[in-house]
């Protein structure tokens, strides 16, 4: 049993560009690494058999690792440093949150890759990474798909599928992508819940649905692949339109995709498990009047430039 941490470790966030929800019902999702996501550092207490500590100010989070605690982020820690068989006491951890938590920016994904990696280094296998951070990711979410996961273990552009090793898609030329945070807070777990009881309740009408999101997926890649915007902008539009449908936006973010359109966006959609949290917006030509028009609104957008 390897009782040391490595003294720091790093995961992105994540944003969904298409196939959430649909991705847990088996179909593809296409999904992007933000550059920046979480930052751990672990230093050892003076008496190994105090109990470990996770203090990440950007989230007002300060909490000992004990077993009887109920909070969720200690169960979720502890899940994922027990999976990995590193030091359960012992260990202040401190971190870096460039994600707001909560936000669908895979925040609870980057915090367990990155608890993960402190255990098992650098260099440690993906696979490994991904099923420790999703002994965690089940503390928050039930039955994550896994996509979050895998993103914030591996960065870059990436199609998944459930149960597979996600392949990375090529860019034919640079992608920006604005990600908004609506600052309505949201539970995935519930959002996922929604969706599932209507498609219980209606499954001949939500399969179909639910295949279109899965469709949505190779048609943006076919679209990416062109350099064809406007057509992915569209696609990005016709989801957001299905997710909808799903019960899984809201007025705040329906609204926020109209200002998107207003100022020059190609498309706009909810990302994510939606509710709240943030949508994605395919800029056109010149985002600088879409990064206005949110911050006039209160928003802090953030600008992702993926590059080939
Ligand atoms: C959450 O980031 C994405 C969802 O598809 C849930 C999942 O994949 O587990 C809504």
């Amino acid at each position: 049993m390897d009782l040391r941490l490595f003294p720091r470790a790093e995961a992105h966030g994540k944003t969904i560009v298409l196939g959430e929800h649909s991705v847990v019902y088996g179909m593809p999702a296409l999904a992007a690494g933000l550059p920046r996501g979480i930052e751990l550092r672990a230093r050892p207490l003076p008496d190994p058999r105090q109990p470990s500590t996770l203090r990440i100010p950007a989230w007002s989070l300060d909490i000992p690792l004990v077993v009887e605690s109920e909070h969720p982020v200690a169960r979720a820690a502890l899940e994922v440093l027990g999976h990995c068989d590193g030091p359960l006491t012992g260990w202040a951890i401190e971190g870096d949150a460039a994600l707001p938590a909560g936000a669908g920016l895979g925040s609870s994904a980057a915090l367990t890759v990155a608890l993960a990696r402190l255990v098992l280094g650098p260099e440690a296998d993906v696979e490994a990474v991904v099923a420790a951070s999703l002994a965690g990711e089940r503390i928050f979410h039930g039955e994550p798909s896994g996509i979050d996961s895998q993103v914030a273990a591996r960065g870059g552009l990436l199609r998944f599928v459930r149960g597979q090793e996600p392949t990375p898609v090529p860019l034919a030329g640079p992608l920006s992508l604005l990600v908004v945070p609506s600052g309505v807070e949201r539970r995935t777990a519930e959002q996922v819940a929604r969706v599932r009881s209507r498609h219980d309740r209606f499954p001949s009408l939500a399969r179909p649905l639910l295949d279109v999101l899965g469709r949505a997926v190779d048609e943006g890649i076919a679209a990416l692949r062109a350099r064809d915007h406007a057509a992915l902008g569209e696609i990005m539009q016709l989801c957001h339109g299905v997710l909808a449908a799903f019960g899984v936006s809201s007025p705040v973010l329906d609204a926020m995709c109209s200002t998107a359109l207003r100022h020059g966006a190609l498309g706009a959609k909810l990302t994510g498990a939606g509710g709240g949290g943030c949508i994605l917006v395919l800029p056109g030509p010149d985002p600088q009047p879409l990064v206005d028009a949110f911050v006039a609104q209160g928003h802090a957008p953030l600008l992702v430039e993926l590059t080939p």
